[in-house]
């Protein structure tokens, strides 16, 4: 009988810590264990700032989550990956003159993805090679090429780069903890695990995961993703512009966006009210929430612009025809499907995690779309190859010395960057 597998998330954000302890069984079946979701310290616009405080944030999330089913069960860990030091490209990496070596085997493709690892900057590391779609002797679009026969075979890689630095601190974090990291996952990957239907990866969708203190892009398409960015705004941008509109606290501010924010003003009733508590002296007032929609407004426009300004960069000259998918805490504003509608006139979905049996309904809020998501992402890809910065030795994956003794001209490369 097949054993049960245990995985363990950590969601590392601005906003917070969200660990997900999880069991799946023989049968498949998904039973979350225990969750954990903290306040964040020590995190600004998605990367480690303070790497103490994330520990102890880290440590204390995990422990939640522990609460009731005690420390033996944790096991290696997906943590997410965020910021604005992210960046991709699309790779295409060849092999020609097979000749008689036979059918293409896993093992082929295998050394055909790490050979698309790309030339590094300083500092810089692969954060993910994920294969995009091959091509086998001219033809196109081969999904799996596993077990055909073919002489000129040719991978297309999405690959996702990070900071080494930031990469290397996210590790140390979870060891702190006493945890083996089984593999860092870019935020915005997670998060279309967890939302994203088979539909809209096929039909080409952009996907943007709000949070605190960024704006996670995802594109997907032909079912696979093909851009991806990280913009260094989020929701609590638009408590701090409230807070310096209603010359209220930052806590205040939070507290009225959430109650009684809206980012499309028009639709909110012109005879509403809202009470301002006092602050610093000055006596509460009473402003209409249509007030309280603009700043909101003004900045929650902003950051679909950015998102736009994404799509362009990445090539595309309009949106998907699968649209616009909004999730993360900041995509819970009220009015955002209306005004995405109004301003870009395309298909809009706020999505959280669904669809997923065993599913706690605390979970199933656009915050903990990433938390899921790396859960679903190591089922998915349990015991895959992990990016070289984990294991440690460079010579073994990527880079020229990895290649499998092919000659120069079998060796050349192409690499396109997108957009
Ligand atoms: N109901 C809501 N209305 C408006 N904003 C919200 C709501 N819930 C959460 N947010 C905002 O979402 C952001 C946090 O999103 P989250 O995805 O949890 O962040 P992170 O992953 O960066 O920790 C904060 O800026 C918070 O103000
Ligand atoms: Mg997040």
């Amino acid at each position: 009988m097949a054993k049960d597998t245990f995985y363990t998330a950590v969601d590392i954000g601005t906003d917070k810590v969200t660990s997900v302890m999880a069991r799946v069984g023989s049968e498949g079946e998904l039973k979350i264990l225990g969750t954990g979701v903290v306040p964040s310290e020590g995190i600004q616009r998605g990367r480690i700032d303070n790497i103490d405080e994330v520990q102890a944030t880290v440590q204390a999330s995990l422990e939640e989550a522990q609460r009731y089913i005690g420390k033996g069960v944790l096991t290696g860990v997906y943590s997410s990956v965020s910021g604005n030091h992210i960046s991709c490209l699309n790779t295409k990496e060849m092999i020609e003159n097979l000749g008689d070596v036979g059918d293409i085997s896993t093992q082929m493709l295998d050394r055909l993805l790490r050979g698309s690892f790309p030339e590094l900057n300083p500092g810089q590391e692969v954060l993910h090679v994920i294969p995009i779609g091959y091509q086998v002797d001219g033809m196109t679009g081969v999904r799996n090429p596993v077990g055909l026969h073919g002489s000129h075979v040719e991978v297309e890689a999405h690959v996702v780069l990070g900071d080494a630095a930031v990469l290397k601190n996210t590790v140390k974090v979870i060891e702190s903890n006493k945890a083996t990291v089984k593999s860092l996952v870019l935020h915005s990957l997670a998060s279309a695990e967890a939302t994203l239907t088979g539909d809209e990866r096929e039909m080409g969708v952009v996907l943007a995961d709000i949070g605190a203190g960024t704006t996670d892009v995802i594109i997907y398409r032909q079912g696979n993703p093909w851009y991806s960015a990280v913009i260094p705004v989020g929701g609590n941008q638009l408590t701090r512009d409230l807070s310096v509109a209603l010359r209220s606290s930052v806590y205040m501010a939070e507290e009225m966006k959430i109650k009684w924010g809206s980012v499309n003003p028009e639709t909110v009733p012109a005879d509403e009210e809202v009470v301002i508590p006092s602050f610093q002296g000055e006596p509460k007032r009473v402003i209409s929430r249509r007030e309280l929609a603009e700043p909101l407004n003004d900045r929650m426009s902003e950051i679909l612009k950015l998102v736009l300004m994404k799509v362009r960069q990445a090539g595309l000259r309009e949106l998907p025809t699968g649209g616009l998918v909004l999730t993360g805490g900041g995509a819970d504003i009220a009015g955002l499907a209306g005004l995405v509608h109004k301003m870009l006139g395309v298909p809009v979905r706020i999505a959280h995690p669904e669809g997923i049996s065993g599913l706690p309904v605390q979970l199933r809020k656009p915050a903990f779309s990433a938390a899921v998501g790396l859960l679903l992402w190591g089922i998915k890809h349990q015991g895959e190859i992990q990016s070289s910065f984990l294991n440690g030795d460079r010579s073994k994956v990527g880079h020229k010395s990895w290649r499998w003794g092919l000659g120069k001209k079998q060796q050349e490369r192409r690499r396109v960057k997108v957009g």
